[in-house]
């Protein structure tokens, strides 16, 4: 579901014709839709409803204030990674108290600021960090609320870069020695152990890890409790995934169902940390066709967005729908893609289309944000738009080749302000103009 749809073959952000946007804030772009981000919020808010659930968005996915003050508005609170996020999610709104900090490498610095800033939950990924912060907060005279982050180790169930729970990555604690580390910290004065938290991996679209993960957390609690921790939180992480292509995804409802049983048997507080499932469809990158150009019996067509803005189909090969802003009249109105998600090649033989790449300017032969894609013929200037590009884009974005980085567009109904500017040149130099040989 989401608020971007063609009208008399010109595509609409919410009320808004978004050829209208590129005109006035130039390309590339990176359009949201608050009506699509809000409905993806209230999805889960509902959806998880019988568990009083803390929903903490997810700040990596996309770290952008504005919208992120929006998600405190609507009663969100932060899930962060560093102190650069927990920075930003204490800006964005007052959720101080809802704030939950997850990550392998927590510093010394970030530990001490998170503590002084009524951090809500630690999530711990080691049995050093554990004692790192106890101690840390013990020396404030304080005590940090943990939760013991455990890899369930369960099977591969998303691209092998983000699954985290399975054995062999960095996050978390074993499932078979965690016990043992909440048993050595029974009685830190630095610390309460509170929860048990896990984050399976992203995107997932099938509803059994949860339920595995979940049957799982209910045995720990117990243990935890039996050791005498007063165990209050559950936080089963986030990875929702969300529709790339046409609707694959599940509905929230769908999670609530496998999860909600298990939090109700340990009698928790349910804890989530959803990201792309809030922002993922809430968002187009618009481009512009710079040129186009066939060699070695390719076609490419050259748009002014590249792998510095949007470097997901790089990273993972993952899947974009790309289309134009305004298709033709002898092409269909939207494109027609496979939903089935095991299929590699989802896009299906169209009329008037013919095999394109679309690449982007970055002195590389990986930068592409679509490969062979049945796309019809374009030219100098026609846009594009770039779909579900709300999570990871612009959070994932870099300088590389010295690119300006994309301004952030949000659009309410049938307003839209800005809510990121563009980089300039000055902005390219600015850390180290000070320091200048
Ligand atoms: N909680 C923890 C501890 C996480 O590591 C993550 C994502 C989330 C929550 C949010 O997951 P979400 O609900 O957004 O799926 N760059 C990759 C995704 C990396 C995910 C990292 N962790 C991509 O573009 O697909």
């Amino acid at each position: 579901m989401d608020h971007f749809e063609y009208r008399d073959r010109a595509l609409y952000c919410e009320d808004v014709p978004v050829a209208d946007l590129a005109e006035q804030y130039g390309t590339p772009l990176y359009v949201y839709s608050e009506a699509t981000l809000l409905h993806h919020l209230r999805e889960i808010q509902t959806a998880f409803a019988p568990a009083n659930p803390v929903v903490c968005y997810s700040v990596k996915a996309n770290g952008n204030l504005s919208l992120c003050r929006l998600m405190g508005k609507h009663g969100a609170g932060y899930d962060v990674t560093s102190g650069g996020e927990f920075f930003r999610a204490l800006k964005a709104g007052p959720q101080g108290s809802k704030i939950v900090f997850a990550g392998v490498g927590k510093t010394d610095a970030e530990i001490r600021y998170a503590l002084e800033h009524g951090v809500f939950l630690f999530d711990i990924e080691s049995e050093q960090e554990l004692h790192a912060i106890g101690d840390i907060a013990h020396h404030m005279g304080r005590t940090a609320a943990v939760a013991l982050r455990v890899n369930p180790d369960l099977p591969p169930k998303t691209h092998v870069k983000t699954d985290t729970s399975v054995k062999g990555v960095k996050f978390g604690l074993d499932i078979e020695t965690v016990v043992d580390v909440a048993r050595g910290v029974v009685g830190h004065p630095g610390l309460a152990v509170v929860g048990i938290h896990m984050h399976l991996g992203s995107p997932i679209l099938k509803t059994e890890p949860y339920r595995q993960g979940g049957e799982r957390a209910v045995k720990l609690v117990k243990a935890f409790r039996d050791l005498g921790h007063d165990i209050r939180y559950l936080n089963m992480g986030g990875g929702f995934g969300i529709n790339y292509r046409r609707d694959e995804a599940k509905p929230a409802g769908a999670f609530a169902e496998v999860i909600l049983p298990a939090v109700a048997e340990t009698g928790c507080q349910l804890v989530l940390e959803p990201g792309r499932f809030i922002v993922g469809n809430a968002a187009v990158l618009l481009s512009r066709v710079v040129f186009t150009k066939s060699t070695g019996g390719k076609h490419y067509v050259i748009q002014d967005a590249a792998m510095n803005d949007l470097i997901r189909p790089t990273l993972y090969g993952s899947f974009h729908r790309v289309w134009p802003v305004r298709p033709a009249a002898d092409v269909p109105e939207r494109p027609d893609v496979d939903g089935n998600p095991d299929v590699p090649d989802p896009f299906r033989p169209m009329p008037n289309c013919f095999a394109q790449d679309v690449v982007g300017p970055v002195c590389e032969s990986g930068d592409f944000l679509a490969k062979d894609r049945p796309l019809p013929a374009l030219k100098r200037g026609d846009l594009l738009a770039v779909f579900s590009a709300g999570a990871y884009g612009m959070s994932m974005a870099s300088n590389y080749n010295s690119r300006l980085r994309a301004a952030e567009v949000l659009v309410t109904g049938g307003t839209h302000r800005l809510i990121r500017r563009r980089e300039t040149f000055k902005d390219l130099v600015a850390c180290e103009e000070d320091c200048l040989l």
